[in-house]
């Protein structure tokens, strides 16, 4: 009965809760991510075909569409040289133009000569921008039925409450596509892309992770997850930001009439204490 009710509940939750969003991850190719740039720069299809062709000539879309150097290098394929990401960090530090849309151009350039061959058809993660982890996270408290009491604790910067912050946490990593649901290892190279600190990329963070793998004898994959976040990923302290921010944004619009004692899940209704029953806490 209660896996019913925790399905039903899934699959009804961001109805019924009106969250902005469900699984939010977006994949593109660059050739994708050209032709979507292209309607509102007013460029027709062929001026995107001629480009693509040759991404180099400037030609409208690539050299207006800002580039994002945490996401460029993914649509790479590095060449067969030790300092191809040394080389093209040195040719975009060295460019003297202040020009966003030209800058962006140049820096394509840099990728092209010096950091690999580019792939345009293949699909990689596109990180969120700002307001999307907001909204992200502010869904995730929804769904993860974090209660008002816990988010008003939060908003004011206390974060006491783990086990309710890795509950928003985890569904955050799922919904945004950070996490392999089925092995519970974090895509590091998305993690990187949409957080860009150097050392989620390191032989270091991986080696932790897999050390809390072993060492953490839990079969709660929520636990799980949290302890990896909190031991291993620099983002750690950026994600509390975030969950302060997240919380704040939701209080400020708490409905009125609900006492201060209401659930934060929607699932049951406003007024009603959330039943704990649905959500039981691991002993660790
Ligand atoms: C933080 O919240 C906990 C309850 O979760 C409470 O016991 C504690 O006093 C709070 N700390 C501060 C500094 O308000």
């Amino acid at each position: 009965m209660r896996l019913f009710v925790t399905i039903a509940a899934a699959l009804l939750c961001p109805v019924v809760l009106g969250a902005e969003s469900e699984q939010i991850a977006t994949f593109k190719s660059f050739e994708e991510a050209a032709y979507d740039c292209a309607p509102y720069y007013l460029l027709d299809d062929s001026t995107v075909r001629r480009f693509l062709a040759n991404p180099e000539h400037p030609s409208g879309c690539g050299t207006r569409a800002g580039i994002k150097e945490n996401v460029i290098w993914q649509f790479f394929e590095p060449y067969r040289c030790n300092d191809y990401a040394e080389r093209t960090r040195e040719c975009i530090a060295g460019l003297r133009i202040q020009d966003v849309n030209e800058r962006a151009q140049e820096s394509l350039r840099c990728y092209l000569h010096h950091y690999g061959k580019l792939i345009p058809s293949k699909k990689y993660f596109v990180p969120l921008p700002d307001s999307g982890l907001l909204q992200l996270k502010r869904d995730d408290y929804l769904l993860a039925g974090t209660p008002w009491h816990v988010l008003e604790e939060v908003a004011e910067g206390n974060f006491s409450r783990e086990y309710e912050l890795a509950k928003a946490l985890f569904i955050g990593a799922v919904r945004g596509g950070f996490l392999d649901f089925s092995t519970k290892e974090f895509y590091m190279d998305r993690v990187y892309t949409q957080f860009t600190f150097p050392s989620l990329l390191s032989e270091e963070a991986a080696r932790c992770q897999a050390k809390v793998t072993r060492e953490f004898h839990t079969n709660d994959p929520i636990a799980l997850v949290f302890e990896k976040i909190k031991r291993c990923l620099e983002v750690y302290q950026p994600l509390l930001d975030l969950l302060k921010e997240s919380a704040a944004q939701l209080v400020a619009k708490k409905p009125k009439g609900c006492g201060g004692k209401s659930s934060g899940c929607g699932c049951h209704s406003c007024c009603v204490e959330r039943n704990d029953a649905y959500y039981p806490r691991p002993h660790y």
